[in-house]
């Protein structure tokens, strides 16, 4: 059946969760409570591993929440219709998730960090722990990577167009015309917020580098601590064995005419640099000629900006 895609102020989404009243609502509506943590991501870009790093931060370490119930319930997708209800319902202190652009996020995330920001200078106080309001851990990717692993999921996603060809993927991803947009507008767009306290920015690629290292620095940022041996039980439970083993986050458990697993595999292969496989010579300079135009200065931020 031929994929139909809403669309939301100029931006695509995939049909069978969004909708543009339910999109509208998160974006206009939606309360955000200043104990909010959310995983934003651009596709593909380790949105289901964030999730199982939070959570088991959040349960200090003991995998039984992970391994008993479902991500899309651990860690709900406000935006779309089913995640909505469930964030809705989720007990204090929540943990969300969303692909959303900087510009199509809750309007009252912003309207709350405001009024923190101005309590902060007129009383003078120091930043302290729940002060801070809700908080943005953002994770991207290396995009050559992004898009080798979004080719793959749209084909087995009954909720993405098949992609026609890796050629004509590389086209629209280049020209921003797939679901969620343009990758350059998404990263340029959260990189913004860098700096300030309630962001978090990191990569996939020092996640796969230094994973411990990781888990301190967001336990730093979440204001949750953990001893060694809980840092080493989130290390072991947000591997990508453990993970592919997981039917609460391996996607398994998703019906077929929702995910056909037999077109291929959610946790498809957790590394970096599958890009060379996948890009000729010619598409891969394409490629860093846009980058470069679409993100200028930014291009050494990242860890795959030198390559
Ligand atoms: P690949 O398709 O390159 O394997 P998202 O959750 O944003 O949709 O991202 C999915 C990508 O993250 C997939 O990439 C998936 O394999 C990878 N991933 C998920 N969990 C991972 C883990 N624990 N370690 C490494 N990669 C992981």
């Amino acid at each position: 059946m031929a994929v139909e895609y809403v669309t939301y102020q100029g931006i695509k989404f995939p049909p069978a969760y969004n909708s543009e009243q339910s999109l509208r609502f998160t974006h206009k509506e939606f309360q955000v409570q200043d104990d909010d943590v959310f995983n934003v991501t651009y596709p593909k870009s380790g949105t289901v591993w964030m999730i199982e790093i939070l959570s088991l931060i959040r349960s200090g370490g003991d995998p039984a929440w992970n391994r008993a119930v479902l991500n899309s319930t651990r860690v709900p997708w406000f935006t779309t219709r089913l995640g909505l209800e469930s964030a809705l319902s989720y007990p204090r202190p929540r943990l969300l998730t969303c692909h959303l652009p900087v510009q199509l996020f809750p309007t009252s995330f912003f309207g709350s960090r405001a009024k923190v920001d101005q309590a902060g200078c007129a009383w003078g106080l120091q930043y302290r722990a729940g002060v801070t309001g809700a908080k943005v851990v953002y994770t991207l990717r290396n995009p050559k990577d992004v898009l080798v692993s979004y080719f793959y999921f749209s084909k087995m996603c009954s909720s993405y167009k098949d992609p026609e060809s890796f050629e004509q993927f590389l086209r629209d991803f280049l020209s921003g015309d797939v679901p969620h947009g343009s990758w350059f507008d998404h990263v340029r767009g959260w990189m913004e917020m860098k700096g300030k306290k309630n962001f978090f920015f990191i990569t996939y690629e020092e996640l796969q580098q230094d994973l411990r290292g990781s888990v301190r620095r967001l336990c730093q940022f979440l204001e949750q601590e953990l001893d060694e041996g809980a840092i080493t039980s989130v290390v072991e439970n947000a591997s990508f064995r453990a993970m592919q083993e997981n039917k609460m986050c391996n996607s398994t458990l998703l019906p077929k005419d929702i995910m056909d697993q037999e077109k291929g595999t959610f946790l498809r292969k957790g590394i970096c640099g599958d890009w060379k496989n996948h890009f000729t010579v010619a598409q891969s300079e394409a490629f860093d000629t846009i980058y470069q135009d679409q993100m200028g200065g930014l291009m050494e931020a990242f860890p795959w900006g030198a390559h």
